[in-house]
């Protein structure tokens, strides 16, 4: 085996352009030359080089780049500011230099970005439409700040996202209560304005208006019980109903609720919907701008662990939201986005095969990294589901129960079959039931290292009317 040579986090913090005023503090974490294939290491979920990150931040598309910021703290003490990915498909991201640092208003906490095609903010140099961002200014987190309260501050951009100047006129909102955060803006199209979603304080939240990203107007103040940080305000087209806009409302945890913004109140239809049943998704954004409409979200997969390794945390698969009409009324459905295809490898095709009990379908394949797409008619079988790197995929005809990881979601057939889609990573499996109807994202650390996979059924045969397995490549690679 190679061995790992250990660099300094302080090498790294070189190799990433790391400002100085981030990195008054001492190497905490170390960085191997084996970067991205560590034992741990996701291979197409993103995760920073070193240290320890969580909310995705500023997710914006400008000019055929995806723009991942994040809550990056690869130092001690806690000092989170905005790292920075770039992506040309959502799925290679490729770390480069810290986008925005703390200062004596406070550390970086989480926030949004926009682009400004009109230049409304008139921070427009060059060819190039103005990139806005607004993040929270969290006061008192640092030395630096001590005294200071919580605002919301702004910081753009005149080339194409690459470098970040903070507003000379900072804060856009000053402090209303306690630790008030994580603003996210919006177009209003209709308005030919900005609309912003803030967490105001216990599970209450507001929104805002402005002309021009700077002067900001209270709207609404709202409660969503139970609920706190992160909030994500964006209009979704209802698929299969032309001209039908509804907007959509989420927290931290992706629940959503559903319903009409004439511009200045939101009235909620239906929720809170919950977003996703696993036990790692938190601090959800969507993407401003995507291209063609597509809504897509990212997450972070809070709470999981990786033992020994140089850096911590991982977001989701990113996933395209899409919202249809069930009997049951308005829903978000989530599937990973097609882009997943381009880390296709080896292909094994099944169609209208048995699934016996006692019997492996998948037998002779392996892999541990994968995604399944698989429709399956549960027949006589009380139960059926699959096995990769150890860990269960479990769909049970008691209750139509779909588990995985130790959580449960309710899948019920259609038309007699259950369809699944399944993403399995190094330290991830996701699992998409009846085209996202049914989320669960949920991490682990593996317990074997066989990557024998498996297809069961159990009580009676079930049927794969259609499965495809594909082993994936590494996106570091
Ligand atoms: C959510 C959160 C945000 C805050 C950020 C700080 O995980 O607590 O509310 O802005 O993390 O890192």
């Amino acid at each position: 085996m190679k061995s790992q040579a250990i660099i300094t986090l302080a090498v790294l913090a070189g190799c990433l352009g790391a400002a100085s005023s981030a990195s008054g503090a001492k190497e905490s974490a170390n960085v191997t030359d084996q970067l991205y294939s560590e034992k741990l290491r996701p291979q197409f979920h993103f995760s920073a080089k070193a240290g320890w990150i969580n909310d995705p931040n500023g997710l914006v598309f400008y000019k055929g780049v995806w723009h991942m910021f994040f809550q990056y703290n690869p130092f001690t003490p806690p000092a989170p500011f905005w790292g920075h990915a770039i992506s040309k498909d959502l799925v290679h991201w490729k770390q480069i230099e810290h986008a925005i640092l703390p200062d004596a208003m406070g550390t970086i906490f989480s926030g949004s970005a926009v682009v400004d095609w009109k230049n409304t903010s008139g921070f427009k140099k060059g060819d190039d439409a103005p990139l806005v961002a607004f993040y929270t200014a969290a006061g008192g987190t640092s030395d630096e700040s001590k005294g200071a309260p919580f605002t919301q501050c702004s910081a753009y951009s005149t080339d194409a996202g690459m470098t970040w100047t903070k507003y000379e006129k900072n804060p856009v909102i000053p402090h209303i209560k306690g630790a008030n955060r994580d603003p996210k803006a919006v177009w209003h199209e209709p308005g030919q304005k900005w609309v912003l979603i803030l967490y105001i304080d216990e599970d209450w939240f507001a929104l805002f208006e402005s002309k021009d990203t700077k002067i900001w107007t209270k709207l609404q103040d709202f409660q969503f019980p139970g609920h706190t940080e992160c909030p994500d305000f964006f209009p979704m087209k209802v698929e299969g109903e032309p001209g039908v806009t509804k907007w959509v409302l989420t927290t931290a945890i992706g629940d959503a609720h559903i319903g009409s913004f004439d511009g200045k109140r939101f009235v909620s239809e239906a929720g809170p919907l919950t977003g996703d049943f696993g036990a790692n998704y938190y601090a959800v954004q969507t993407f401003s701008d995507a291209p063609g409409g597509r809504r897509i979200q990212v997450a972070w997969m809070r709470g999981a662990e990786y033992p020994d390794m140089p850096f911590t945390q991982q977001m989701n698969f990113p996933t395209e939201m899409t919202l249809r009409r069930f009997p049951e009324g308005l829903r978000i459905c989530r599937l990973p986005v097609r882009e997943i295809e381009t880390l296709h490898d080896k292909e094994h095709k099944f169609k209208n095969k048995a699934i016996n009990p006692g019997e492996n379908l998948l037998a002779g394949i392996s892999g541990g990294l994968l995604h399944i797409q698989a429709e399956i008619e549960p027949g006589k079988a009380s139960a059926f589901g699959f096995r990769a790197l150890g860990e269960e995929v479990r769909w049970s005809a008691d209750g139509n129960t779909l588990s995985c990881l130790g959580k449960t979601a309710i899948a019920a057939p259609e038309n007699g079959r259950i369809r699944l889609e399944i993403l399995v990573d190094r330290t991830s499996i996701e699992v998409f039931a009846n085209g996202g109807r049914a989320v669960m994202s949920s991490c682990f650390v593996p317990k074997t290292d066989s990557s024998q996979l498996e297809c069961f059924a159990e009580g009676g045969a079930a049927k794969a009317v259609s499965l495809k397995v594909h082993t994936l490549k590494s996106a570091w690679r």
